[in-house]
């Protein structure tokens, strides 16, 4: 991002000849003080190229850099002449402008019309050209013009790097546990065919007690061996977020394509309603751009990291050290994610269910939890489920690293904010070889201050505080489970294995229709067989 424009002092009065002949002078140590305070690249500092002294006005042609932004020199400068220079020559300033503000991006961009200040933007050569109208004082002070080149940074960090692969980092794997697999069928398959499972809607699906059964076994593994241990605490989230709290995490801005909004009636008398009830009355339909006439716009989402309500219930709380560090866990509802295309079964759906494990301390505090979580994760992967794992690094380091940007292999420290995705092999879609064939089945996260800060959760000293979270989704080390270990528990490890010897197994759904292949009912048969062996 370079911008470049006119900064306009004006006084009170013309600009005395003794004074006009010290511009020069005072331009200079504006350009190697003033405007290179604090700044470790030059050219991140701001820097008077020209300067033109027009009856009561001085106008100062600048470029500015990313330190030291055009509003910060237009400060800087107007600050210089109210205390250095005003007071000798009794001139007053009346105003200060930004006008024929341009900014310059490396690349072709777009960027709404509607955004304040904007005139018009043209791409030249490779090269987008963003011109602003004028800018008052009143305005400089604000935070939109720093909102607005932040945005248009990030815009080019995410064209130079995100096009790229994802970032992916293996961190740790398990041994190699089956050297033929046990199991080489897609799960997802079975459990329609067997009727544990039925497709509700587009990406959704009735879970029946056999199932149901299977997902709690998984969860109740999750939550006695690595959550309660920890000294993690049960609460119940909501599932709706009004859209604030979205702003607030970042969500909406950077997944606004998956998530799921809601809308309120217009109105509670149902007489209003009158004529859209006579018409499904009639017609037996449902027709949703009717409904659409009778909602307010949408004002929520459905719940969608699922840990966002942790972060709005201690906004603006103020803790000190005897009550850190908070840890929390959530199961209490589904969570949603609209995902185009590329639905299967119960591993990829938009509405999923998930246990969202979230805590909030000191740095180290929070540092030391997700630690001793992963060394749970490992015990439970390894020791619980026996399953076949590996741990990736996924946070791509330039979207962390302000400033600069330079292609540099930067050290991984994963004590520092950043993302573990932890994934397992499905031996149903091919050899472990192949990258294809893993799922990811959970993550765990140091956030650093992304949220405490956003939601403004402080320190009663005024200490750094930071969030971490970890999300299991339940559907999806289900089906891991079983991919891997089939559907005979008598092949299963031993924990799982008695876990089913002690808890009675539910009565599946049988009708006449139901399951709704003949081959279907029979494997239904076969595998009732092997879990009340
Ligand atoms: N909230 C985190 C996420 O959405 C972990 O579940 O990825
Ligand atoms: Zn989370």
């Amino acid at each position: 991002v370079k911008f470049r424009g006119c900064i306009v002092l004006e006084f009170n009065k013309v600009i005395p000849n003794e004074l006009q002949n010290k511009v020069n002078e005072i331009v200079e140590y504006l350009n190697s003080n003033v405007l290179v305070k604090g700044v470790k690249v030059r050219e991140e500092a701001g820097k008077i190229i020209e300067f033109k002294v027009r009856d009561n006005k001085i106008v100062f042609y600048t470029e500015a850099g990313r330190q030291v932004r055009i509003h910060n020199a237009a400060l800087r400068i107007k600050n210089y002449f109210l205390s250095n220079i005003s007071p000798k020559y009794r001139l007053g300033i009346r105003g200060l402008r930004i006008e024929n503000g341009i900014i310059e991006l490396d690349g072709q961009y777009t960027v709404s019309l509607k955004l304040p200040f904007i005139k018009s933007i043209e791409v030249k050569e490779g090269r987008t050209i963003i011109l602003l109208e004028d800018i008052s004082e009143s305005e400089i002070k604000k935070p939109y013009i720093d909102r607005l080149l932040k945005l248009l940074h990030e815009k080019e960090l995410r064209t130079k790097w995100g096009g790229k692969a994802e970032h992916w980092e293996l961190l740790r794997q398990s041994k190699i546990k089956f050297k033929e697999p046990k199991f080489t069928e897609d799960p997802n398959k079975i459990l329609e065919e067997i009727g544990w499972i039925k497709r509700f809607s587009v990406g959704q699906w009735f879970y029946t007690p056999p199932f149901t059964y299977l997902l709690n076994m998984l969860k109740y593994f999750f939550i006695e061996e690595v959550v309660k241990p920890l000294g993690f605490q049960e609460a119940m989230f909501p599932k709706m977020y009004p859209l604030e709290v979205g702003l607030k995490t970042g969500h909406l801005k950077g997944t606004i394509n998956s998530m799921i909004f809601a809308s309120f009636p217009r109105s509670y008398d149902i007489s209003i309603y009158e004529e859209l009830i006579d018409y499904m009355y009639v017609t037996d339909t449902a027709p949703p751009e009717e409904l659409q006439k009778y909602v307010k716009p949408p004002t929520h989402f459905l719940c969608f990291a699922q840990c966002e309500p942790f972060y709005q219930f201690f906004s603006k709380e103020v803790l000190d050290d005897k009550n850190l560090p908070i840890k929390m866990y959530d199961h209490s509802g589904p969570s949603f994610r609209w995902e185009a295309g590329g639905l299967h079964g119960v591993e990829r759906v938009i509405e999923f269910h998930r246990v969202e494990v979230v805590w909030l301390g000191k740095p180290e505090q929070v540092v030391e939890i997700r630690n001793q979580l992963l060394e749970r994760y490992e015990y439970f992967m390894d020791k619980v489920l026996d399953l076949e794992w590996r741990w990736a690094w996924v946070t791509p380091w330039y979207y962390e690293q302000a400033g600069i940007v330079e292609e540099e292999k930067r050290e991984l420290d994963i004590n520092q904010p950043g993302t573990i995705d932890f994934e397992a092999w499905l031996p149903y879609r091919g050899p472990r070889e192949d990258k294809k064939n893993w799922l990811e089945i959970g993550n765990i996260s140091i956030h650093g201050t992304k949220f405490t800060e956003p939601f403004k959760i402080k320190h009663n000293k005024g200490e750094t505080l930071w969030t971490g979270c970890s999300g299991f989704g339940t559907e999806r080390w289900t089906i891991t489970f079983l991919a891997q270990h089939g559907f005979n528990p008598e092949n299963w490890p031993e924990k799982p294995r008695k876990y089913i010897e002690e808890n009675p197994f539910p009565i599946p759904v049988r009708g006449v229709t139901y399951p709704k292949t003949e081959k279907g009912r029979k494997l239904l048969e076969e595998i009732i067989r092997y879990f009340k062996k």
